[in-house]
């Protein structure tokens, strides 16, 4: 099980996976935001497959000496399974050493993971 990058191919999956987020509830700004994964380099979205379902998507934003967690979101079907903790790990580990940062709406779900991380 690894993280997938986003390829074009991949749009239809990304738009439903990251529809779960509230942010992403508005047509126009759920486009927006595939564009940038797109066209950003800075910008990557990966996902999380078991077997041949894509269950989970994880969206990030690269800076200088930080990564900013914009997106994360698992399938309804698949929650409160360990996969988005998952995810988190695995993405901090592939953009080490730079440093992981959230926004208000993944901040709350990132600090539960390191807060696992730390209670090991
Ligand atoms: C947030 C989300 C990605 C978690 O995925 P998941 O695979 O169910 O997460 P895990 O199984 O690794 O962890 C589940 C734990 O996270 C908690 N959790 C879920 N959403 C949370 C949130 N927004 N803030 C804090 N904790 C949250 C669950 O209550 C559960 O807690 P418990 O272990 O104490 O019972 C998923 O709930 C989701 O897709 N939500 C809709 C999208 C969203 O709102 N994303 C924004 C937050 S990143």
């Amino acid at each position: 099980m690894v993280l997938i990058k986003f390829e074009n191919s991949h749009e239809k999956v990304a738009m439903n996976l990251l529809s779960f987020m509230s942010s992403e509830q508005k047509l126009n700004v759920l486009h927006h935001t595939i564009q940038l994964y797109e066209e950003n380099p800075n910008w990557h979205l990966y996902f999380w497959k078991l077997k041949e379902n894509f269950v989970g998507a994880i969206g990030i934003e690269l800076n200088e000496h930080t990564f900013n967690v914009h997106h994360a979101s698992v399938h309804p079907d698949f929650r409160n399974e360990g996969i988005g903790h998952i995810m988190v790990e695995h993405v901090q580990r592939l953009h080490e050493p730079l440093a992981m940062s959230a926004t208000p709406e993944t901040k709350d779900f990132l600090a539960k993971c390191w807060e696992h991380q730390f209670s090991g």
